[in-house]
């Protein structure tokens, strides 16, 4: 398949096979994630592949228990179909074979020390550059997307499940400077899904002659 093929053909897949995903697969999908460009070539980017059914469900726990925390206004209805939703769509790696966790490390840029002494913080100058570190992780995270497309594999990236980041970096082993930058479920899709609607070209494109 190539590449625009595999643009054409990737969806959000929520619902997977449970066929096992050999580790030889993951390996090459995080290679070619590790190819992916990013600010100053600086690839602030590790990547841990969760196999282990035990471990996902132990995310999924967390995250769950993260969200009835956060959205504990179950008295009402409304409220909790809210819930019920966020809960799904936070939690939908739960039957993936495959989660690959991505982890980020922030960036300093060479010009950040003459920044810093005219009073701007890390985050200010991140803010500053519109967030190279985490457009750099999105590359990554596309090439992932789309490779695993032309694996026949499908994908969904996830970061609704960040509600819970610090309680799910411990069980993942991911220490400082990284964190927890997003998930993505991989495997075999349960069902071949239509594609979806996408806005047409000329309400995203303009051209300046
Ligand atoms: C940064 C980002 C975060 C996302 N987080 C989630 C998520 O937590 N849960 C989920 O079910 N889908 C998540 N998605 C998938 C989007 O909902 C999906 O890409 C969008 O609805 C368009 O559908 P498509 O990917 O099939 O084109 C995320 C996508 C992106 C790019």
């Amino acid at each position: 398949m190539d590449v625009n093929e595999a643009i054409e053909r990737r969806r959000s897949v929520r619902q997977f096979r449970p066929d096992r995903i050999p580790l030889e697969d993951i390996k090459e999908l995080v290679r070619l994630a590790g190819l992916a460009p990013s600010i100053n070539n600086a690839q602030l980017w590790k990547f841990v592949a969760i196999l282990n059914q035990e471990v996902i469900d132990e995310m999924s726990n967390i995250v769950n228990r993260k969200i009835s925390g956060l959205l504990n206004n179950g008295a009402e209805k409304k409220g909790e179909k809210i819930k019920t939703t966020v809960a799904h769509f936070s939690t939908v790696f739960t039957d993936a074979p495959a989660v690959i966790a991505v982890q980020m490390k922030p960036y300093d840029a060479v010009v950040d020390p003459i920044l810093e002494s005219s009073g701007l913080s890390h985050d200010e100058m991140n803010k500053m550059r519109n967030y190279p570190d985490v457009q750099s992780i999105g590359a990554a995270i596309e090439n992932i997307m789309l490779a695993a497309t032309g694996m026949g594999y499908g994908c969904c990236w996830l970061t609704g499940l960040l509600v819970a980041r610090e309680e799910l970096e411990p069980l993942l082993g991911i220490k400082a400077p990284y964190r927890l930058a997003a998930c993505i479920a991989v495997g075999k899709p349960l069902e071949s899904l239509p594609a979806r609607e996408k806005l047409p070209l000329e309400s995203i494109f303009e051209v300046i002659e």
